[in-house]
């Protein structure tokens, strides 16, 4: 049925006549054996702009621009697509009123059957938004990368899925410290510690971030040249649209200095709860200090007189002997307390610390026995210190017996001392001015970091209840700061200790020496005076009474301030008061300021355990520190009546 088979021929090319009228996003034309215009659609319409009508049987050179005609472009591509069966190319082309658009051409050749070139078929496509979008998409990346690019204060760079880095920035080149041809390549583990390394973190990092999206840390991390700084590091999965993972973007940031000031604000909170901690310590043992002072001064005067009234009885002496010494050692332990609770009532004088070391240096060898050899390298002309002669002795002592005991198989002990300009952000953290620093030095068995940190701790010992107190390092401690200036601990376990006591120079301005009048060892019974004695503790009245009375004078005992202000209202001819400081209610200061203003003409003598004298009226007033023996009372009230009457 031929007619059916011609009816479909026609219908077939009609279809596809409609077909390819239909396309408006390519133009679909055909050229003949020459290059001219056979054909036209509406997409080759739409975007070249001219009508069939005004296009068919025209060269389709025109459609190129001046330029490309000039080089016999036009020309080529059919010749190409004829000898090669295709000629694709994209470039500018120009539309009917002149302007140009991006186009992407494909000439195919038509032959007939016998072979014969027939013309072309020409497929053209419009690009210039996919051109434009693309050229914008170029400019941003390139404006990210150099933003990535320039950025010092972060390294961010690019890994492959297996943790190689592919890109590099100015930051990161500045944070670790290789260049990109250096990095770029290598896998990014060499950033991590050694020890990280072996735990797999790099790998679990990695894994972290594409099983969660996101990892982030804060770490130690390595530079180039081996040392480590505190890195932040965030990394995050790159994944195509297809969600395939494709490497990670790493942004690490050195927060080294922020570690730093945090660590630095750690240890100060660490530094004031310790210093609080040992302030409560110290109120705590001061008071026990001061309760046990008392107690201590009525033993200790209840023996000395017992021991006048003893006849020579060998044997009892040698009881009161030990009772002396038990006593005396419990009040070595008491200003061993007092002074690391800073209420030594310190009599500060210049002490030339030459002077002292080698007047002590035979005391020492004695004390810490053979098998330990003392050095002593002391300049001779060291600037003066203001401090308590007696207390910096004990405190020399103290640190020397430390030594000893650090060096159980023998050794030898270092003294030394050195005048030091410190100037502010010293390692001392003293404030600036000029100090005096005497060192004791072991080679002894040290101290690990543990110990160090809490050896100047009261009651902390490493040696045994019973053996050490613990209080030796914290009186050296408290004398340094009461001093105005410190002890500095320098250990490692196993190879020694230096114990470094800085002290302040004297003020030339104070240097005016404290006349020191030598104990009378009898006290002198000049004259006999009328005394009222004041201590809300009876056990301590009672023996201050008691070694009064044995001095020849008369006393009235009062246990409070107001007590002894009745017994002087009404008793005439009273010559002295002796009155405790502390005493609820009224202490011995306000007692005095009382007494000052009624009967002005009569002496106050106070007695005290405590450094914290209130200022005022109380700085003046002649004191006597507790406890006291009998000869110490004697010879203060001596001072006190001389000052009255002379
Ligand atoms: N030179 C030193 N070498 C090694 N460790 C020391 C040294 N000096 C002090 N220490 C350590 O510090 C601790 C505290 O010392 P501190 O002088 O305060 O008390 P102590 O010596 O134990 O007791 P005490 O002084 O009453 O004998 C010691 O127990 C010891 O562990
Ligand atoms: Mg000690």
């Amino acid at each position: 049925m031929p007619s059916a088979v011609t009816n479909d021929l026609v219908s077939d090319h009609e279809r596809y006549r409609v077909l390819v009228n239909a396309i408006t996003d390519y133009g679909v034309y055909m050229l003949d054996a020459e290059g001219r215009v056979a054909s036209w659609n509406t997409g080759a319409q739409r975007f070249k702009g001219y009508e069939a009508s005004e296009i068919l049987g025209r060269h389709f050179e025109m459609f190129y621009t001046p330029e490309d005609r000039a080089t016999g472009l036009p020309h080529r591509a059919l010749e190409t697509a004829g000898k090669e069966g295709r000629f694709e190319s994209e470039g500018w082309r120009v539309r009917k009123d002149g302007s140009r658009f991006w186009a992407h051409v494909v000439i195919d050749p038509i032959r007939d059957p016998a072979g014969a070139l027939i013309g072309f078929a020409k497929i053209t496509r419009d690009l210039t938004e996919r051109r434009a979008a693309a050229e914008t998409l170029r400019q941003s990346e390139q404006q990210f990368r150099l933003l990535v690019q320039s950025v010092t204060d972060y390294a961010i760079y690019m890994l492959d899925p297996q943790g190689q880095v592919t890109s590099w920035n100015v930051g990161a080149e500045r944070i670790k410290g290789y260049l990109p041809a250096e990095i770029i390549g290598q896998h990014f583990s060499r950033f991590y510690l050694e020890e990280d390394q072996r735990k797999g973190e790099p790998q679990k990092a990695l894994e972290t971030a594409a099983r969660e999206g996101r990892f982030e840390k804060e770490a130690l991390r390595v530079r180039k040249d081996g040392s480590s700084f505190w890195a932040h590091v965030v990394i995050d999965p790159i994944r195509d649209e297809s969600g395939l993972l494709i490497g990670f973007a790493k942004v690490t940031r050195d927060i080294t200095e922020r570690k730093a000031a945090e660590r630095a604000l750690e240890e100060a909170r660490q530094a004031l709860l310790q210093s609080q901690k040992i302030e409560a310590i110290g109120q705590l043992t001061g008071g026990i200090a001061h309760d046990f002072n008392n107690l201590l001064m009525a033993v200790l005067g209840s023996l000395e007189l017992l021991r006048r009234r003893i006849p020579n009885d060998p044997q009892a002496l040698r009881l009161l002997d030990n009772a002396v010494q038990g006593a005396e050692r419990g009040a070595t332990l008491t200003q061993r307390m007092l002074s690391f609770a800073r209420r030594q009532d310190l009599k500060p004088r210049p002490v030339d610390l030459a002077d002292l070391v080698r007047g002590m240096t035979h005391l020492l060898e004695r004390s810490i026995g053979a098998g330990i050899f003392v050095e002593v390298e002391v300049p001779a002309h060291l600037p003066p210190v203001k401090s308590d002669i007696v207390q910096l002795e004990t405190a020399l002592l103290n640190l020397a017996i430390n030594a000893r005991d650090a060096m159980p198989g023998g050794g030898s002990l270092i003294i030394s001392a050195r005048a030091e300009q410190v100037g502010p952000g010293h390692a001392s953290r003293l404030p600036p001015g000029l100090y005096v620093c005497l060192s004791v030095a072991d080679h002894g068995e040290g101290m690990d970091a543990e110990t160090l940190a809490r050896a100047k701790d009261p009651f902390f010992t490493t040696k045994g209840i019973g053996k050490g107190t613990g209080l030796g390092l914290p009186m050296v401690q408290g004398l340094a700061e009461q001093s105005g200036g410190r002890l500095v601990l320098k250990s490692c376990k196993g190879e020694g200790t230096t114990a470094e006591l800085w002290l302040p120079a004297a003020d030339p301005n104070d240097l005016e020496s404290v006349e020191e009048s030598k104990a009378p060892e009898a006290p002198a019974r000049s004259r006999q005076f009328t005394i009222v004695a004041v201590d809300d503790d009876p056990l301590v009245l009672m023996n201050t009474t008691a070694m009064l009375e044995d001095l020849g004078h008369i006393v009235f005992e009062a246990s409070s301030g107001a007590e002894a202000l009745g017994i002087l209202r009404s008793e005439r001819g009273v010559d002295c008061v002796i009155s405790d400081q502390s005493m609820p209610r009224m202490t011995g200061v306000q007692l005095a300021e009382i007494i000052r203003a009624k009967w002005p003409r009569l002496p106050v003598l106070l007695a005290t355990g405590y450094a914290e004298l209130p200022g005022g009226v109380g700085r003046n007033l002649p004191k006597l520190a507790k406890p006291f023996r009998q000869h110490d009372l004697a010879r203060a009230l001596d001072r006190v009546m001389e000052d009255k009457t002379g």
